[in-house]
């Protein structure tokens, strides 16, 4: 007589054996090292009790290198879908524990699983990575599972939102798909990523420098711009995640969540009145006025640590996401130089893929000048932002505080490049240059025969200033909509917004644009 089969107690066995990862060891390791497991990561980023998780029991097919009496069910990755605030997103976690996270064939495939899901249902993909890459025993197979994430990755940009946490080591090839997502979180001391590490930079340009140095959390934020958050820890990272996902829809045809407010749309603040200095060389603070006149006063910034010259991030006007764009005159004046240009260029466009509405603080007195800039090619870099607001069709607000000259006023989301409602400041000037180089160029003859060139200078600047430097010559051609008070700053761009909820606009067909990479 055969033994009846006790299935059950082999899904038991199989699902405690899933659960365990790598084992208590290396489990205590990881806590050991800062590091959550990937459950545990899991267990803080959805909402309690919401994890679906799927193919828990999958296994690798290597044997190799002794790999067929190592399997492992889940086989190194947690994978499956839950919610966030109530809202569906699909995640993987990568579990160190587990052969090192490292990728194989099978785990690659249980990653695009998820991924393919998340495509069909238009939800959120969150990865949360923390792995030796790829899994040498399984060789190009491996490499063949990152590519299948990669152009998953690629055909997914713009149809889903999709974030990387990463919280562990994510070197070699592996970066790239954190690299296409939308946003990566790092997590302070406990995570880097670098295409070569340490020892190989050593033996190839001699060069000595630590993982944390070369690619932790603050080298990506503040240095490369790879990264967009840099939190203290995990938890803090995870709650980043979160908190992100609350600003955006779940896919490319839904409009970001409403969140009610007890702010009033109609606040008037008179402090903002006082923010933008009369003398124009004065620096201030951006923030200031955008958190003066978002609901709640809060703004949620991405890139903080990048390219301080332009803060962006998101905010809520009235209750509806919006992303902000705002140069920041506290640094370099504010200037867009190529860093500044091109963090700003990718986060319009995200906003663009996602029907984020844009509103645009302009203090921006041109472009940085120097050979640096030049050479680094800040034409290339610059033409991105041109050609991230000029292509958006997302509802697009303008406010000019300041300075808006040269091309620097074209590019930040003038009229002529489709912004919807432009306003200004009554402080505003805008015109090709600013007064000092205006009246060197244009007098240079008047200047050099003057009899005291100092007072006539003076004197030719102020005229000009009179001339050029306020919003009304903007206003009289109608690339100015409004020149408003500050203080009613709030009012305006929400009554701007609820006009333009149902605003329409599209681009000529085309197979894609062509920005300038
Ligand atoms: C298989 C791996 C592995 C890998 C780590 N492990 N990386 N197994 N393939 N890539 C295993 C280790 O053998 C070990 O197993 C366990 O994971 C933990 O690793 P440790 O080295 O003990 O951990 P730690 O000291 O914390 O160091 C972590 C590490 C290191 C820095 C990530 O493991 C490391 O350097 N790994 C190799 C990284 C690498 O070169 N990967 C390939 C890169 S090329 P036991 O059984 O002892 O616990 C690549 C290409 C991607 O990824 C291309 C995409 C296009």
């Amino acid at each position: 007589m055969t033994e009846p089969l006790d299935n059950v107690a082999t899904l038991e066995s199989l699902l405690a054996r899933a659960r365990a990862g790598g084992g208590e060891k290396r489990i205590e390791k990881q806590h050991e090292q800062g590091k959550l497991t990937a459950r545990e990561r899991i267990d803080l980023f959805l909402d309690p009790g919401s994890f679906m998780e799927l193919d828990a029991l999958r296994t690798h097919r290597c044997n190799d290198f002794g790999m067929g009496d190592k399997r492992v069910p889940g086989d190194g990755v947690v994978t499956g879908y839950g919610n966030v605030d109530g809202r569906q997103v699909f995640v993987f976690a990568q579990d160190f524990t587990v052969f090192g996270g490292s990728l194989s064939e099978t785990y690659a495939e249980k990653i695009c699983k998820v991924m393919d899901m998340a495509m069909r249902t238009g939800a959120p993909v969150v990865g949360l990575n923390d792995s030796g890459g790829a899994r040498i025993q399984e060789g190009v197979a491996s490499l063949a599972g990152y590519a299948d994430i990669f152009l998953r990755n690629t055909l997914a940009s713009g149809v889903v939102p999709q974030i990387s946490l990463v919280l562990g080591p994510c070197a070699g090839g592996a970066v790239y798909s954190p690299a296409i997502t939308d946003f990566i979180i790092m997590a302070k001391e406990t995570s880097f990523m670098f295409v070569t590490g340490p020892d190989v930079i050593k033996a190839v340009t001699h060069e000595d420098v630590t993982k944390d140095d070369l690619g932790g959390a603050v080298a990506h934020n503040m240095k490369s711009g790879v990264a967009h958050f840099a939190a203290d820890n995990e938890a803090a990272a995870i709650q980043t995640a979160r908190e992100l996902l609350s600003f955006l829809p779940a896919n490319n045809a839904e409009d970001p969540p409403y969140v009610a407010t007890d702010d009033d749309p109609n606040r008037r603040d008179e402090a903002l009145d006082k923010i933008v200095p009369p003398t124009p060389e004065k620096p201030y603070e951006m923030r200031d006025i955008i958190r003066g006149v978002v609901d709640d006063g809060y703004f949620f910034e991405v890139h903080r640590d990048y390219a301080k010259n332009i803060v962006v991030g998101f905010a809520r006007l009235g209750g509806r996401s919006v992303g902000v764009v705002g140069n920041n005159p506290m640094v370099l004046a504010g200037c867009l130089d190529i860093d500044a240009s091109v963090k700003a260029a990718r986060f319009v466009r995200f906003c663009d893929c996602f029907n984020v509405p844009i509103v645009t603080f302009v203090d921006v007195p041109g472009f940085l000048p120097g050979t640096k800039q030049e050479h680094g090619g800040i034409i290339r870099h610059g033409a991105k932002l041109l050609f991230a607001y000029a292509e958006a069709t997302v509802p697009k607000i303008t406010l000019i505080t300041r300075k808006a000259y040269g091309g620097a006023y074209d590019v930040m989301a003038s009229k002529h490049i489709r912004a919807d409602i432009n306003f200004a400041y009554p402080t505003a000037e805008i015109a090709v240059m600013g007064p000092d180089g205006a009246v060197n160029i244009i007098f240079r003859n008047e200047l050099a025969e003057a009899e005291d060139p100092v007072a006539k200078k003076a004197e030719l600047v102020a005229e000009y200033r009179k001339k050029f430097a306020n919003p009304f010559k903007a206003a009289e051609l109608g690339y100015i909509d409004e020149v408003i008070f500050p203080r009613d700053t709030r009012g305006k761009l929400i009554r701007a917004l609820a006009m333009l909820k149902n605003k329409r606009q599209t681009n000529p067909p085309k197979k894609h644009g062509n920005i300038p990479l």
